[in-house]
């Protein structure tokens, strides 16, 4: 049934879930290939946190289905617990309690002996960043240090698939550099990660496969490259040695590869949306109109070809930026 030749951690057939009047999910169809991180990319409201809690066994769907390594998320629930672990946003470590003793209890509840539970601890410190501050309370912690500690929780146990809800939200660029390591190096021992994100730029850097989400909609899913490429192929940004010949290079770009172009701010640069060209890669179609430019006896100083951003697949998916859904829901 399934075109995937990994096995599937999580699988999702027209889930739903409704609040009252609100559809927050609204039917979210989902193939999550084991091993890999995924992401699900959405704005405030989107439906991830709903989407998320179903999947954990937190929440009942209300219609459709969801199995987790095969098992049914309502009917077998236990065994999905048994493989899976949260780090929330709003995540459920002991607030007067030190790093230390938050992650040694964890491990007591977890079944481990107090010396394996120290351990255990210990390593997941310092692997954190997090020894010197073991014996802080946690209250008193940083973000990006309780974000650490909170995922360092939520793997204790080595789970099969771990749900990171938004785990960088808010932190400055280093902490969130320290949490991408985590995942990264979460990822390479085996679990799967299903995050959710409402950074473009985060899916970039730690998904292999992205779900778009949307009012409780899966609006696009695709590898980042295929999510890219239903934009268009790339983008192309030229700077001219001679300002005075730009109108005549637009019109060669634009002839020569059917390129969006626009005139940039400085009076030399120009950019080029190139069109998804069956069987011409945005690199054959950059050097060709760097060829016509160069025919035209137009000498271009600085030339890159950039693939769009997910901003961009966004915007074109959407028809609203990532971040208009605040203020639709304000105006509503
Ligand atoms: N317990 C609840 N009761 C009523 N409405 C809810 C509840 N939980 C979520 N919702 C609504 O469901 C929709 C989806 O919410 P959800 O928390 O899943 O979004 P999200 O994508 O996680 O957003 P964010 O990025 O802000 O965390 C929103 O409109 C939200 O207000
Ligand atoms: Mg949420």
């Amino acid at each position: 049934m399934s075109q995937h030749t990994s096995p599937l951690a999580i699988e999702t057939a027209g889930l739903v879930k409704t609040f009252g009047e609100t559809r927050a999910v609204d039917g979210v169809d989902l193939a999550v290939p084991a091993g890999t991180v995924y992401g699900v990319l959405g704005p405030n409201g989107a439906g991830k946190t709903t989407t998320v809690k179903m999947l954990a066994t937190l929440l009942r769907p209300d219609g459709g289905e969801a199995h987790v390594f095969g098992h049914d998320v309502v009917r077998e629930a236990d065994e999905v617990r048994g493989r899976v672990s949260l780090t929330g946003q709003y995540a459920s470590v002991d607030e007067d309690l030190t790093g230390a003793e938050n992650l040694v209890l964890l491990g007591r509840l977890l079944g481990h002996h107090k010396k394996a539970a120290r351990e255990r601890a210990g390593q997941l410190l310092a692997a954190f960043g997090l020894s010197e501050a073991a014996g802080k309370q946690v209250k008193h912690y940083s973000g990006g240090m309780r974000r650490r500690i909170d995922i360092a929780a939520s793997i204790l146990n080595t789970p099969d698939l771990l749900f990171l809800d938004e785990p960088t939200t808010g932190l400055d660029p280093r902490s969130r550099n320290q949490v991408w390591d985590i995942v990264r190096a979460v990822v390479a021992q085996g679990t799967t990660v299903l995050l959710t994100t409402q950074y473009l730029d985060e899916a970039d850097q730690l998904a292999s496969r992205i779900a778009v989400i949307d009012h409780g909609r899966v609006i696009a899913e695709g590898t980042k490259g295929e999510l890219k490429a239903s934009v268009g192929a790339g983008t192309v940004h030229l700077r001219l040695r001679d300002g005075g010949r730009r109108p005549e290079a637009a019109e060669i770009l634009r002839s020569a590869l059917d390129a969006q172009v626009q005139l940039e701010p400085d009076p030399v640069a120009l950019t080029a949306r190139l069109a998804t060209a069956a069987g011409d890669t945005a690199a054959e179609q950059a050097s060709r109109a760097l060829a016509e430019l160069a025919r035209a006896g137009i000498t271009v100083d600085n030339f890159s070809l950039g693939q769009p951003s997910l901003d961009e697949v966004f915007l074109a998916l959407t028809g609203h930026p990532t971040d208009d859904t605040d203020s639709e829901e304000m105006a509503a």
